[in-house]
């Protein structure tokens, strides 16, 4: 919780420091002839928003079915651009007025001349930059919102057990109900999973932001494990202990049909070569010695002929699953880095594995994009489910 306090007060220092220095950017570049009042009004315009911002988040469960929630969510997915073309542009111009002095120091311009190209050459820059930001921000906030897919991955193995031969999977991670994703949005989840008609379903974790919305979200898994033949397993990701995780893992038991994996395991095939799936719970603890622990607890009573579908949240965990040689682990955690570019997750996650597949000695990880989000921003990295199918490998 103490680490989740420090994040949110260097995120709003971070903030109101770039809201500023934006501002102080353009009061530079355009020189009001009094400063005062467009302070003010600026000031007035960036409270008005948050204002506003902060109203949709305390409201939204209120808000949703009313006629202009819509507008709402546009206004919330904008508001996001906002705030990221912010982060984006002042580090920009930054670079770009280093970049400007040293090509002047090495022309050696006059100073007088120089003065005057400065000034035009930081007015485009200033308005340019911002408004592409803009721009790209807003594209990429409201294509992420918008698009989902769906990924089809099949995976071979020579000891596949013969149950497992065609066996359908369908992995959800990372659906964050919540600020940005709805129960309309979770609806066109799990109907989109049932479309593919898997014999089973997992989640894997961070299944929900906004508790309020919690009777609704186990309503729909309700009537969806339902129609799932080999029902759906379920594992805690660092958003549940977030919020309310006794609470989320009660309701989750008593009124769906979900099994909750919480470093435990379940036997799904018997047979002379059984079927495992085993989960941990990512409670936001990283070290070694604790992965090692909880990963111990969730496999313990397998039989080493076994075949596991280990199921982990976070993707850091697969490296204990290479050293026990569990041949697949599904993770989530990373929604696949959100920002991909030439094919290569930019964004910083601390972990070797952010999205797709990567194989090492027996074991094979598939890190999903997640289904949803907390950040709607998202460049060439859609929100997926993923299909996971068995086939023999010999
Ligand atoms: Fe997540």
């Amino acid at each position: 919780m103490q680490q989740q306090l420090i994040i949110k007060i260097v995120f709003i220092a971070t903030l109101v420091i770039a809201v500023f220095a934006f501002w102080a950017l353009m009061t530079y570049l355009w020189k009001p002839k009094k400063r005062w009042p467009s302070w003010v009004a600026y000031l007035i315009l960036i409270a008005a928003w948050f204002g506003a911002i902060r109203y949709y988040f305390l409201n939204q469960v209120e808000l949703f079915g009313t006629p202009h929630y819509m507008w709402f969510n546009l206004f919330r997915t904008e508001s996001y651009a906002f705030i990221s073309a912010i982060f984006l542009s002042v580090p920009v111009c930054i670079v770009l007025a280093i970049l400007y002095a040293l090509v002047n120091r090495i022309s050696n311009k006059v100073p007088e001349a120089d003065r005057t190209g400065r000034r035009a050459f930081f007015r485009t820059v200033g308005t340019v930059v911002p408004l592409a930001a803009l721009g790209g921000t807003s594209y990429a906030a409201f294509t992420g919102q918008r698009d989902i897919i769906v990924t089809h991955e099949s995976f071979g193995y020579t000891n596949l057990p013969e149950g497992l031969k065609n066996y359908k999977i369908v992995q959800l991670s990372d659906i964050h109900v919540g600020a940005c994703i709805d129960l309309n949005d979770l609806d066109e989840i799990l109907r989109l999973a049932l479309l593919e008609k898997p014999n089973r379903v997992v989640i894997t974790g961070d299944l929900i932001d906004k508790m309020s919305w919690l009777p609704e979200t186990c309503e729909r898994l309700r009537t969806f494990a339902k129609q799932i033949p080999d029902g759906v397993d379920y594992i805690l990701g660092n958003h549940e202990f977030h919020h309310d995780v006794h609470r989320i893992v009660k309701d989750i038991k008593a009124k769906t049909p979900i099994n909750v994996l919480i470093n435990s395991n379940i036997q799904i095939m018997g047979g002379k070569q059984p079927v495992y799936i085993a989960g941990v719970s990512y409670d936001n603890e990283r070290k070694k010695e604790n992965r090692e622990t909880m990963i111990t607890k969730a496999l313990s009573g397998i039989p080493k002929h076994a075949f596991v579908i280990f199921l982990a949240h976070h993707p850091e965990f697969f490296s204990e699953a290479i050293e026990r040689n569990v041949p697949l682990t599904l993770s989530g955690h990373t929604h696949g880095g959100q920002i991909v570019l030439f094919g290569i997750p930019i964004t910083p996650t601390g972990v070797p594995y952010v999205k797709g597949r990567y194989t090492e000695k027996n074991s094979v990880c598939y890190v999903n994009n997640g289904a949803g989000h907390w950040f709607p921003i998202r460049v060439n990295c859609p929100r997926e489910i993923t299909v996971i199918t068995f086939f023999d490998g010999k």
